[in-house]
């Protein structure tokens, strides 16, 4: 009982369709433990449950309204001081609350007349010792989000990685016949397109916020094309030949 054998998902023997299938399965549940990983760290950057833009725009851009120093020098501190005093402290600390300008012009001597008196040794509780001046720093400081090391890190691993499981995604589901060809060409494309638009978007929300979008969108692509292209392959390798055979060529354009 000779039967053809053409290049396509359904016609390979059980050997290659194991290779495929695990290979498959193993990088659909990475996949799965990327998301929780997500959910985890980025997920989490706003206090609350579930990624959201905010979670992104917190991670890579930073809450840079939330320099707490400030936000208490307009809030429950801003009787402490006069205005001109808390407007010094407040253009220090967007000057980057260096020890030496502490030191230097002026600054302590605010802090020595005007918020001592509470924020000392003796206080405890909520009100930190800011005759401490890390105390006073850890509070100055603006969060601008993850840092450019960090960025170039994680940027480099992620391409490398993920262009090498597109690779293999994709090329096992070059070879599902029942996907017309345009289609075809655009899902495979799509994760390396959608990649670069993620990885970019990175770097770009670092210098403004609105483009945390495309962090979602290029993420969101990449899973999409992932999932469409995980489901066709396994339904031709293992539901498709038990309907009928399958005798088309997947890697022609015809
Ligand atoms: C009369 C006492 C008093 C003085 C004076 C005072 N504080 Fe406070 N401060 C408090 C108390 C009480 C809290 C905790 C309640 C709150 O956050 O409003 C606090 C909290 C803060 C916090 C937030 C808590 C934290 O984790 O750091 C900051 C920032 C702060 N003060 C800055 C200042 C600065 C700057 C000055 C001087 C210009 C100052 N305070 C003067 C009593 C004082």
């Amino acid at each position: 009982m000779a039967r053809n054998h053409n290049l396509n998902l359904a016609s390979q023997g059980t050997a290659l369709k194991a290779l495929f299938t695990g290979y498959l399965i193993v990088v659909a549940v990475g996949y799965l433990m990327a998301i929780v990983q997500i959910q985890l760290t980025h997920g989490l950057a706003d206090g609350e449950y579930g990624l959201s833009v905010d979670d992104i725009v917190y991670s890579y851009y930073g809450n840079r309204t939330n320099s707490l120093l400030e936000n208490k020098l307009h809030g429950s501190m801003k009787p402490m001081a006069t205005d001109e005093e808390r407007e010094k402290i407040i253009s220090w600390v967007h000057a980057g609350a260096t020890e030496d300008a502490y030191e230097n012009d002026g600054i302590r001597q605010i802090f020595d007349a005007k918020c001592i008196i509470c924020h000392n040794a003796e206080a405890g509780g909520a009100v930190p010792d800011y005759s401490d001046f890390q105390q006073i720093k850890e509070r100055a400081v603006v969060d601008t989000g993850a840092s450019i090391t960090a960025l170039a890190r994680v940027s480099h691993i992620h391409l490398f990685g993920i262009a090498f499981i597109f690779m293999f995604v994709g090329l096992i589901f070059s070879l599902a016949a029942g996907v017309p060809k345009p289609l075809k060409v655009f899902v495979i494309s799509m994760p390396y397109i959608f990649l670069l638009i993620d990885i970019s978007a990175w770097w770009l929300t670092k210098l403004h916020p609105n483009f945390a979008w495309f962090v979602m969108i290029g993420g969101g692509a990449m899973a999409l094309s992932f999932a469409f292209m995980w489901v066709v392959s396994m339904y031709e390798m293992w539901i498709l030949p038990r309907i009928r055979e399958d005798n088309r060529d997947a890697l022609l354009d015809e």
